[in-house]
């Protein structure tokens, strides 16, 4: 018999085509939120509502609801935008936003606090300097991403052709967006009915999860492709002219506290595509995924998940058949590391790019002398005659700058303070959002994480490890917005102020970490790392990563799949107090 579909199936299924009730709710001008379903729904439209949490207590006081604000994320396949693009950008963070802008680990922005009533001007916003926030979040193939700066070879470039075909091959085709957030008003004067339209790659009810494909130039596996569902890195022969892609599937990083049978997972390379059949295993990953994926229970319709239920050999074929290609035997290839290399380079045609770190991705103007990231990059914007590369790490490249221009940017970025030099560790830490605004939060992240990191430098100095680069990264729940199962120092929010610890992920994110530590508070997290950094110090061999070390020491074991995350956990060895 066959399963139970989830509430959330029976929802899209009857949204016509994503469009509930959002029209009516969002005129319902008593309240700052829409319904439970529309909630739902408007993530498809790149959306999730939620409130300030920080506010919670006093506002329940008074007797009000909710402080409610839309997040609101936007669709940028491979994190390119223009300068008109990103003033536009500068402009909802300011006028409708809560006077930042956040740089997210996908490649794009997110606004906060866009209360109900700027919703539309916010997307119209966005719809002038064509941009849109369609499919950025919800159940559908989400924000594609490339290796971070096309300009820098041939490769990236062709990277970036790929991705942007596949985000426009898998865009779908419902009009509600328009329809809702634009030219509502000419539907509501012509009364018409809303038109719905054939939307052939996902039938009436998307797909059973998220979809989240990426595309990878090695040395450098910025984009942690083993962390999506759908991966492509490039193969290319020894002039640098690409021969094709490995396909990875299978990577996820959610999972939930408690409950074994979820688990973060690292795709698994499927074979090797020609450049020309890249699209074709795109639609075909996607719809088998649609079409096998578990629609009955959310916490089990990730295609990680599908690819352990029905194998990689299954898959394999199913591919080729639906592609109607045979994927070949994957080629070799190597990463070096994860993260972003910072400062300038040249790329192979002579122009200029400067990749700045964004501590958490936050763009904003800190106070009391601190640096003026927001208005530093609007000052750039408006002279800058190249893009904007936004990076799968939370940072900014400004990318494409010619020889002439160069002096002007060095200087507007020394003066606002966008070329601080941060230690190794913070270069390598990233958080997610978190609290206030995500509902789903369990304990702080964005908001700590750069204290943490702090406390850890003056570890890591005392053990003379100061240069060394070790990926950390934090989340506020186990959901891995931050993909904190791919870092070397893993820490997922548990409860307010206590933190699971992960160990052990490989530095260029081909294998996940393992729970080594639970539960544990601030002085817990530098207690228990303080001694194994300084066995690495003592006993690292050259060039080791501090991920390495542990696992070869045997103070934790390795994750070689999601499988065995949860097997063979905690603290294998006794560490030798100093
Ligand atoms: C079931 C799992 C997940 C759920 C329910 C979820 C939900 C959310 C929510 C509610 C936010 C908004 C937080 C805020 O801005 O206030 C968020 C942020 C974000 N999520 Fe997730 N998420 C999940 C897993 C993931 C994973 C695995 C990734 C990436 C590999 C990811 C990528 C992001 C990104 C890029 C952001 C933006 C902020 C950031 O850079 O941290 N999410 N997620
Ligand atoms: S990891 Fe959890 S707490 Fe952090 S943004 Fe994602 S859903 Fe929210």
């Amino acid at each position: 018999m066959a399963k139970e579909l989830s509430r959330n199936e029976h929802l899209k299924a009857g949204s016509r085509q994503l469009r509930g009730t959002l029209n009516e709710g969002l005129g319902f001008e008593p309240s700052g939120a829409i319904s439970e379903d529309d909630q739902q729904l408007v993530k498809f439209h790149g959306m999730y509502l939620q409130d300030d949490r920080d506010l919670r207590g006093e506002r329940s006081r008074k007797k009000l609801e909710k402080a409610f604000a839309f997040m609101v994320r936007v669709r940028i396949p491979g994190g390119v935008c223009n300068p008109e693009q990103w003033l536009a950008m500068d402009y909802i963070g300011r006028t409708y936003g809560n006077g930042t802008m956040r740089l997210t680990t996908r490649e794009t922005f997110q606004f906060h606090g866009i209360i109900k009533s700027n919703a539309r001007a916010t997307i119209r916003k966005l719809d002038s300097v064509l941009l849109n926030s369609i499919a950025a979040c919800g159940d559908i193939n989400r924000n594609v991403l490339a290796a971070s700066n096309p300009h820098q070879s041939r490769a990236h470039a062709m990277a970036y052709d790929l991705c942007k075909a596949v985000s426009d091959h898998l865009l779908p085709k419902t009009r509600a967006y328009r329809e809702i957030w634009i030219d509502n008003e000419k539907v509501a004067e012509g009364g018409a009915e809303p038109v719905e339209v054939d939307e052939p790659l996902y039938g009436k009810a998307y797909l059973p999860r998220k979809f989240k494909v990426v595309v990878a130039v090695p040395p450098s596996n910025d984009i942690d492709v083993f962390a999506h569902d759908l991966g492509y890195i490039a193969i290319l022969d020894e002039a640098g002219t690409l021969q094709g892609w490995n396909v990875t599937i299978g990577g996820g990083m959610g999972m939930t506290h408690g409950d074994t049978k979820t688990y973060p997972r690292t795709g698994d390379i499927v074979g090797f595509c020609k450049p020309g059949d890249a699209l074709k295993v795109a639609e075909a990953v996607m719809t088998i995924q649609r079409d096998w994926g578990d629609r009955s229970n959310r916490a089990h319709a990730r295609l990680k998940y599908t690819v352990e239920d029905y194998g990689l050999d299954t898959w394999r074929k199913e591919i080729d058949k639906r592609a109607g290609i045979t994927l070949e035997d994957p080629k070799p290839f190597t990463f070096t590391h994860t993260g972003d290399r910072y400062g300038w380079t040249e790329g192979e045609d002579g122009r200029h790019h400067l990749t700045l770190f964004i501590e958490n991705g936050r763009i904003k103007d800190w106070a009391d002398g601190g640096p003026q990231l927001m208005t530093g990059l609007r000052e750039i914007a408006k002279i800058h005659d190249g893009e904007f590369r936004m990076t799968a790490n939370q940072n900014v490249i400004i990318a494409n700058i010619s020889r002439e221009n160069r002096p002007a940017i060095e200087k507007l970025a020394a003066e606002h303070g966008l070329t601080w030099e941060a230690s190794a560790l913070r270069r390598n830490a990233m958080a997610c959002v978190a609290l206030p605004t995500c509902g789903l939060a369990l304990a702080e992240s964005e908001r700590y994480l750069p204290t943490l990191v702090t406390a850890l430098e003056d570890r890591l100095d005392a053990h003379g490890l100061s240069d060394k680069d070790i990926v950390i990264r934090m989340t506020g729940c186990p959901n891995g917005c931050a993909r904190p199962y791919l870092a070397e120092i893993g820490l997922v929010g548990k409860g307010p102020g206590r933190y699971n610890l992960y160990l052990g992920a490989a530095f260029d994110g081909s294998r996940m970490s393992k729970l080594y530590a639970e539960d544990v508070d601030h002085d817990g997290i530098v207690n228990t790392l303080d001694p194994l950094f300084a066995a690495y110090a003592r006993e690292r061999k050259d060039d080791e990563h501090f991920s390495d070390f542990v696992i070869r020491a045997g103070y934790v074991a390795a994750t070689t799949n999601g499988a065995d995350f949860h097997a063979n956990t905690g603290a294998k060895r006794a560490v030798a107090v100093a």
